[in-house]
């Protein structure tokens, strides 16, 4: 297949490229760089050893990307692109639902335009909100707590909305749980600029000396340990879900949990990493940050059956390539 990825530089969209590389697919990258270097096309290149097609374009520009449709035979679309700090979202809520709305509305007029059947949106957990766990697709949405996870959430329902009208156009939306690890060559991986909000790049800077120490939100939930507990899934797996999830899309709209079915907690996460690679992670416990909730891990049989797909890395695997890419940063320049 013609596989057109946005934000395929990124942290998920580039593992996701080398995956449907390895499966034959051809794919065409479309990034405008605002969160991603363009020396990850060079280390995709050295991984699978085949160049995709890049356009450096503003999703959110219809005529640009246009351009892409006209110059390939796209079969399907994967949307990655997209801007995803919860944080920034409170602070800066237009630049997000115009960024990730637009971004889905220009794509999908496009794929009806060029008769493109096959959409894969990258949604989130965080469409759930509070709910017990663990959490199956089809129960009902809660209202989400910003701006952020709103835009996942009426991206959704356009996609939704858009494919109950059009008989033809077919949807995945994958809700991601906790993606974390990097390639196992250490050569892509997650970097986030400034201080990292997510857990896992915290741990690896804390760990390589660059910030003091890690702060635990919390050790008062009613978890194993007190510690916040969620399902994290190596972004290898998540990559090959979304293989599966344009190679067996089906008519109208599918939703799908990527994540492993396994809860771990905060305190388990900080501990396997330190064992796992012989290196300390100074931590505190601090209060709790507001907006977190205590436990969050999928129910997973709907993509196991589905779509032929399960999560086969363990938490040792994902500790490890996160500090394996960790270390290599700066080190490897292509
Ligand atoms: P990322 O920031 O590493 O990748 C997103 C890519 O999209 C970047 O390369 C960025 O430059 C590009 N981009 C953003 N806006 C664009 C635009 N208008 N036009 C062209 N390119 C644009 O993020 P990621 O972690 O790889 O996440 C990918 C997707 O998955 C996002 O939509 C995100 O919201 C979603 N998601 C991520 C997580 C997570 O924890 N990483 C969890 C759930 C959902
Ligand atoms: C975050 C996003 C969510 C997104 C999800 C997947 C927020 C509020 N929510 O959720 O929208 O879908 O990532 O990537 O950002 N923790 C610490 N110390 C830290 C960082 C985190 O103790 O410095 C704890 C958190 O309290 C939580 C766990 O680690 O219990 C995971 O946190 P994080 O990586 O930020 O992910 P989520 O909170 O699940």
């Amino acid at each position: 297949m013609n596989i057109l990825v946005t934000g395929g530089l990124g942290f998920i969209g580039s593992h996701t490229v080398i995956e449907l590389i390895k499966s034959n697919h051809t794919v065409v990258i479309a990034d405008n760089l605002i969160n991603s270097k363009i020396d990850v096309l060079n280390k995709i290149e050295t991984v699978v050893n085949v160049r995709p097609t890049f356009y450096q374009v503003d999703v959110t520009n219809e005529l640009d990307v246009e351009e892409i449709f006209t110059n390939h035979k796209i079969e399907g679309v994967i949307h990655f692109a997209g801007l995803k700090s919860v944080g920034e979202s409170v602070s800066k809520p237009l630049e997000y639902y115009y960024n990730n709305l637009v971004s889905t509305m220009v794509l999908s007029k496009l794929c009806l335009k060029y008769g493109v059947e096959k959409f894969v949106f990258s949604s989130s957990a965080t469409v759930y909100g509070d709910q017990p766990s663990p959490l199956k697709e089809e129960v009902e949405l809660k209202r989400t707590t910003n701006p952020y996870g709103e835009t996942k959430a009426m991206s959704e329902r356009i996609l939704t909305d858009i494919a109950n009208a059009h008989e033809k156009f077919a949807v995945s939306l994958l809700r991601y749980f906790n993606p974390v690890g990097a390639h196992e060559s250490g050569l892509l991986g997650e970097n986030p600029n400034g201080i990292p909000n997510n857990l896992m790049p915290f741990v690896t800077k804390v760990a390589k000396g660059e910030l003091p120490k890690l702060t635990i939100f919390g050790d008062d939930y009613d978890t194993v340990d007190g510690t916040g507990v969620r399902d994290y899934i190596h972004v290898v797996d998540l990559a090959k879900g979304h293989v599966k999830a344009i190679e067996n899309l089906n008519k109208g709209v599918n939703c799908y949990n990527l994540g492993t079915g396994k809860g771990t907690s905060v305190l388990e996460m900080v501990n396997a990493f330190m064992r796992v690679n012989q290196v300390a992670v100074p931590y505190e416990i601090v209060d709790r940050r507001p907006g977190d909730i205590a436990t969050c891990y999928a129910d997973v049989s709907k993509a196991e059956y589905e779509l032929d797909w399960k999560a086969e890395l363990t938490i040792d695997e994902m500790v490890r390539d996160a500090w394996n890419f960790e270390q290599k940063q700066g080190l490897i320049e292509l």
